[in-house]
């Protein structure tokens, strides 16, 4: 079992009876995705908010219930994965490009538990290019602010076409030298119009299930 499976599948451990679920977007938690549908198949009450379109195919496919945020106003626990994690627990993520809706749930989560790999974890974030955001409208000069903070941004294409995410946005993968101060930087990005988040995720979960090559998993 690779490490991604391990963790992901780990992390059910901390699903009970009950519970509203925040589920992450990525290949990490596609394993617990899949759990929880077994487990829902076996008899498991929960109700899902998933962080992205693919996220909620692949759990309705499952079977596994969902709701929203008109229906409840809390959600106990969300599993998710990350792109970086750097030694004082800060995160990049969005390498997915369900930055957005992932930092929505987790701020309305009583509880966030990281799963990844262990080559997830660095000294410092900056390695991975951070995923920012943006209104179509104006883009071009949005970027331009964004790299008066020191990156190289790029607009992410597929197919040579701007990568349009769930919410009908654009996203810039910013490239810095290092990211020293990911918190001020976080609130720094959000106040330039035009950017409506970023994939930094500054000390906000509460655990990290690491998965190791040996096939152990450390829990943080
Ligand atoms: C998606 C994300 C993912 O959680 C992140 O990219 C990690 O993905 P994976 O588990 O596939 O390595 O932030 O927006």
């Amino acid at each position: 079992m690779n490490a991604k499976q391990l963790v992901g599948e780990k992390a059910v451990d901390y699903i009970k009876d009950g519970m509203v679920v925040g589920l992450g977007t990525g290949s990490t938690v596609y394993w617990t995705i899949q759990k929880l549908g077994q487990l829902v198949k076996e008899g498991l009450s929960i109700k899902g908010i998933p962080t992205s379109v693919r996220t909620e195919e692949l759990a309705k496919e499952l079977g596994i219930p969902l709701t929203d945020f008109a229906s409840v106003d809390r959600i106990d626990v969300t599993i998710d994965g990350a792109d970086e994690i750097d030694s004082e627990l800060n995160l990049i993520k969005g390498g997915g490009g369900a930055l957005l809706r992932e930092k929505i749930v987790a701020a309305a989560s009583a509880q966030l538990i990281i799963v990844a790999d262990e080559s997830k974890l660095v000294k410092q974030l900056g390695q991975f290019p951070l995923p920012v955001e943006v209104i179509p409208f104006g883009w071009e000069n949005t970027m331009k602010k964004i790299a008066e903070f020191g990156c190289q941004p790029r607009l992410r294409l597929v197919d040579d076409k701007p990568d349009i995410t769930d919410n009908g946005n654009y996203i810039l993968d910013c490239k810095f030298d290092k990211i020293t101060k990911p918190e001020q930087l976080n609130k720094e990005l959000n106040t330039i119009p035009g950017v409506v988040e970023n994939g930094l995720f500054p000390n906000i979960a509460n655990m990290f299930l690491i998965g190791k090559k040996d096939g152990k998993v450390n829990v943080i």
